[in-house]
């Protein structure tokens, strides 16, 4: 399908051999971009911000592809505008943007940054002006550094300050933002911060990964708690996790075991207590060479499963798991989304990565769009039909900019329009998905890969900061205009 189509209901277009289908989104359903504070915004210290982990670990040699830093990135501190218009101009209804802690709360306590806030008042009102609903993440990655300091996400007392912090932000944009996130994946922050390092703070201590974990459960109960008593009635609340789509390599019981600790350790252990308030008994087993459990203090568990009005799903790429052949070594043969970092740290020996067919995308990461509909269809299975927003999806090519002006990324097109039909399915077989958020709306600062990976559907020169819209972009656009996906 060419770029920037815009279809009517009921027509019938040739996609790859087969005729598909027009799929037709539900009226209000959510048309988004996502992006984070750290990858985009620049301005690393201006306004009274102090430094966030990611400052600091992307500044130790060999952490960060290029020693790349997010001192400048996308700059869009100072670009702000422009960026709500490009986004007005692709037709988005929702904007997923992270508020940076240490702007906000520098050093992550004691007084409000006047200064901080006001920029995220200025955006928030910028988007209002625009018609796009703005959807707030209060943490994607950037703890304030002498947070961790302090001990960081092995210590609660930053999930104590956490809610302190959702209550700052909360008592000055609640009356504009309607819906709120508390958490951005934590499992990245768990375990590839404290298990493999790596991530910021780049730790590799096991039993830090899981108190870790326990303690951005907690960060997040509390930080509901402290939302709904600041917000106003009927705002919204949400967490995004990155759920895995774990794929036994066979039915072989080893193979079947091995998925079953994967799933645990990934996926239940934030989803089983913030949705059923229990840790689940195979993971405390999985675990107990590594620790007791027993930084799980009473009513942690009711504080965490706060009822939670939406679920956040960041998907990207299914994991297939088998046992490793000679049972000692964990095989890495895919670097996944997340899945294999946690390995070996705590616990999970013996675990096999598989590469799946096909060609993968910038990451490595491979591609295959039934994973999320037989993911949205399992958490709908298993935990009940709870409202979903996919949060995150996109993926990572080689783009640059033809000697035409255009970028053309046909392979991040196919992506997106794959995923976009796979929630349609989702859709139909009863899923609750509310809205669809591509990651991202500009190519950033992908973490330890800096800025050698692109994901944005609009293009970043870093050179100039200009902006130019991917032919992905335009195509997005049309889906958004239609209301609809080809497939
Ligand atoms: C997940 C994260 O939330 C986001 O920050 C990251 O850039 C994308 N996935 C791609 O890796």
């Amino acid at each position: 399908m060419s770029t920037g189509t815009r279809v009517a209901a009921g027509d019938t277009v040739a996609v790859g051999s087969r005729r598909a289908r027009t799929r037709a989104f539900p009226a209000d359903f959510l048309w988004g971009a996502a992006t984070a504070a750290y990858q985009i915004e620049g301005a690393a210290f201006d306004g009274g911000r102090t430094a966030s982990i990611w400052d600091t670990f992307s500044r130790v040699p060999g952490k960060v592809v290029n020693g790349d830093t997010g001192d400048i990135a996308a700059d869009h501190y100072h670009r702000f505008r422009d960026d709500v218009a490009l986004m007005a101009g692709l037709g988005l209804s929702a904007y997923r943007f992270s508020l940076s802690w240490s702007r906000i709360q520098p050093g992550g306590e004691g007084a409000p940054n006047v200064t901080g806030l006001d920029f995220y008042s200025r955006l928030v009102d910028e988007l209002l002006a625009k018609d796009i609903q703005p959807v707030a993440t209060l943490y994607h990655w950037d703890l304030p550094q002498e947070l961790e300091d302090a001990g960081g996400w092995g210590s609660r007392v930053t999930s104590e300050r956490f809610a302190e912090y959702a209550a700052i932000a909360a008592e000055r944009l609640g009356d504009r933002v309607e819906l709120w996130t508390t958490l951005n994946e934590p499992w990245c922050s768990a375990f590839l911060g404290y298990a493999s390092g790596v991530h910021a703070p780049g730790r590799h201590e096991p039993e830090v990964a899981l108190r870790a974990a326990h303690h951005l459960n907690l960060a997040h109960g509390l930080g509901v708690q402290a939302l709904r008593a600041t917000l106003p009635a009927g705002a919204r609340v949400a967490l995004t996790l990155n759920p895995a789509e774990v794929r036994p390599l066979s039915q072989d019981p080893v193979d079947l075991d091995a998925a079953r600790r994967v799933d645990a350790l990934q996926n239940r252990i934030f989803l089983d207590p913030v949705l059923r308030g229990r840790y689940p008994e195979d993971l405390l087993r999985d675990t107990a060479h590594v620790t007791d459990w027993s930084f799980v203090q009473d009513g942690d568990l009711a504080a965490v499963s706060q009822p939670l009005d939406l679920l956040g799903v960041n998907y990207y790429n299914p994991v297939v798991v088998g046992a490793a052949v000679d049972g000692a070594e964990v095989e890495r043969g895919v670097d996944g989304h997340g899945a294999s970092d946690y390995s070996p740290w705590v616990g999970s020996e013996s675990l096999r990565f598989v590469r799946m067919p096909g060609e993968p995308t910038a990451m490595g990461w491979p591609i295959d769009a039934s994973g999320l509909r037989d993911l949205l269809l399992r958490i709908h299975e298993d935990y009940g039909p709870i409202p979903i927003a996919i949060t995150e999806n996109g993926a990572a090519f080689h783009d640059y900019i033809g000697p035409d002006g255009e970028v053309r990324d046909p392979r991040r097109v196919e992506y997106l329009r794959s995923h976009l039909v796979a929630v349609h399915e989702a859709i139909e077989a009863g899923v609750d998905v509310r809205g669809y958020f591509c990651w991202s709306l500009l190519d950033n600062f992908e973490w330890s890969y800096g800025y050698s990976r692109r994901f944005g559907v609009v293009h970043v020169d870093y050179a100039t900061q200009r902006r130019t819209v991917k032919a992905s972009g335009n195509w997005y656009a049309g889906v958004i205009a239609a209301n609809a996906v080809q497939g």
